[in-house]
């Protein structure tokens, strides 16, 4: 599963440069993982095509899209406020806008949506963002629109995606979309549908062109990278069934990251999500035979008990996921892992949490994203396991998991101290306008004085002090990266 995004950007609107011929203004806001933050990109320019500039105002928009997230109750939560927030608008302000719901509730919810939720007009699963256009006419003749038609092979490879959160130094690109994992958790199988890859040439063609634009760092974008697998189209579990001419020349994610790292040799490639079950070897071998892909790897393991990574279905067990972190780090000693956990899973023990505790200091993760448990109705998990844990003590586990976390990523900052580390140059400094903001390889934020470096340098900045997060550090020169 894909990693939740920074939540200072949760909710953000996004700009893109406006086209002088465009009239129209176009919301739109996103929340959950990066994949719908992308997808908004790719929502952006075909709606640029139809006429439409974004705005950052409520109140001057025409259409107002928000693209949500199912993946907990919360999500969904924040997604029902922010529709009450634009009823508000709406009555008081500005009548003529339509509202429409992208992303993961839109496919989950259906039409449900539209009696749920009198102010939607239009809902848009994101298997069908290319149908807008036509669900846009149905509105404007007064009639409400939904398509949430999952589909075996839309890849979006074809669309350009206008970069609406840019720093203009680093860059999503999608390379897989759905999963085929079926963790019983999770309901992303049900929101995003079967695995499909997209296109090594039209990936390649992406990157190319966010080089040729400045871009200095692009991150390879699915639910479950390592198990991409490109053979001419088609679904992954078809690939049985695929010509001996096609199994020949299928590439897999290792040679993807590969082609992906030569074609850009400059730009550092990073890529997420890993899932324990699907990541092989070949592919810790490619991060090190290629100086520019990162060491640093999110591996999300869920629990560290054997019992529950059963009930889950994680289809691997405490053992293997210890052995897949020994081999990494054998392989690349200086790599950087972080973690996803759930606590409170139904049936969980004092002595499965006890478990998860051990396995965090056995990995020593960097760091980590830690949630407690929340039943997603129609996962299999819903179904057939009770939700028993009590809330408080669901919430008390994932303390102690967050403080653990703490622990050990304080730990593993304090390491970088003394030393002088690649960092590329990424954004002003929250804290101060006299600073920059980048990240190492191993993707751990890293401050210092901004001197005469610009955004996009790749710099050697010494450390001389941490906390559990952030480094703080001075200049020594520029990269041999420039
Ligand atoms: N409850 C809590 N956390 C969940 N995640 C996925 N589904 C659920 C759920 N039902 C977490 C997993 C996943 C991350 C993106 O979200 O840890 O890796
Ligand atoms: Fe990730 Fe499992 Fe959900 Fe797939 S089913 S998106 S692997 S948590």
């Amino acid at each position: 599963m894909e990693k939740i995004i920074d939540e200072n950007k949760q909710g953000e609107a996004l700009t893109l440069e406006a086209n002088a011929q465009n009239t129209k203004k176009l919301f739109i806001e996103s929340y959950g993982c990066q994949m719908n933050f992308s997808d908004s990109e790719v929502v952006a320019s075909i709606l640029s095509k139809e006429g439409y500039n974004t705005t950052q105002n409520l109140e001057d928009a025409d259409l107002v899209l928000v693209n949500t997230c199912s993946i907990r109750e919360k999500a969904e939560l924040t997604v029902r406020k922010r529709l009450e927030k634009y009823q508000a608008v709406k009555r008081k302000k500005n009548p003529r806008m339509k509202v429409g719901v992208l992303g993961c509730m839109a496919e989950r919810l259906k039409s449900k949506f539209l009696e749920e939720e009198k102010i939607v007009d239009l809902v848009v699963g994101p298997d069908a963002y290319k149908d807008i256009p036509n669900l846009l006419s149905e509105v404007e003749e007064g009639r409400n629109a939904v398509n949430v038609i999952l589909s075996k092979e839309e890849t979006y490879g074809d669309i350009s995606p206008v970069r609406l959160q840019s720093n203009g130094v680093t860059a999503f690109v999608s390379i897989t979309r759905g999963c085929d994992n079926m963790c019983t958790f999770c309901v992303v199988p049900f929101t995003r549908g079967r695995e499909r890859s997209r296109d090594p040439q039209s990936i390649l063609e992406e990157v190319n062109d966010l080089a040729q634009k400045g871009y200095k760092e692009v991150t390879l974008l699915g639910q479950n990278v390592d198990s991409y697998l490109w053979y001419g189209g088609g679904l992954k579990k078809d690939f049985e069934k695929a010509s001996e001419m096609q199994k020949a020349t299928a590439v897999n994610f290792a040679q993807l990251m590969a082609m992906v790292a030569q074609a850009q040799p400059k730009m550092r490639v990073r890529f997420s999500t890993s899932n324990p079950q699907d990541m092989t070897l070949d592919v810790v071998e490619t991060m090190a035979n290629h100086k520019n892909i990162c060491n640093y790897i999110h591996l999300p393991v869920q629990s560290g008990s054997d019992r529950i990574l059963e009930l889950m279905n994680r289809q691997h067990t405490r053992a293997e996921y210890m052995k897949l972190i020994d081999d990494i780090r054998r392989i690349i000693p200086d790599i950087a892992i972080s973690q996803d956990i759930i606590t409170g899973f139904p049936t969980e023990t004092e002595k499965d949490h006890q478990d998860t505790l051990d396995l965090m200091n056995y990995a020593k993760y960097d760091y980590g994203f830690m949630f407690y448990y929340s039943e997603r109705p129609g996962t299999m998990a819903a179904r057939k396991m009770e939700d028993d844990i009590p809330l408080e003590v669901k919430k008390r586990r994932l303390a102690e998991v967050i403080a653990l976390q703490h622990e050990l990523s304080h730990y593993n900052t304090k390491r970088f101290v003394g030393k002088t580390v690649e960092v590329l140059i990424e954004k002003e400094s929250k804290k101060s306008d006299q600073e920059w903001s980048g990240r190492t390889e191993q993707n751990t934020v890293a401050v210092f004085p901004k001197e005469d470096y610009n955004i996009g340098d790749y710099v050697m900045v010494t450390i001389t002090e941490c906390t559990t997060s952030t480094l703080r550090g001075k200049a020594v020169g520029y990269s041999t990266n420039n």
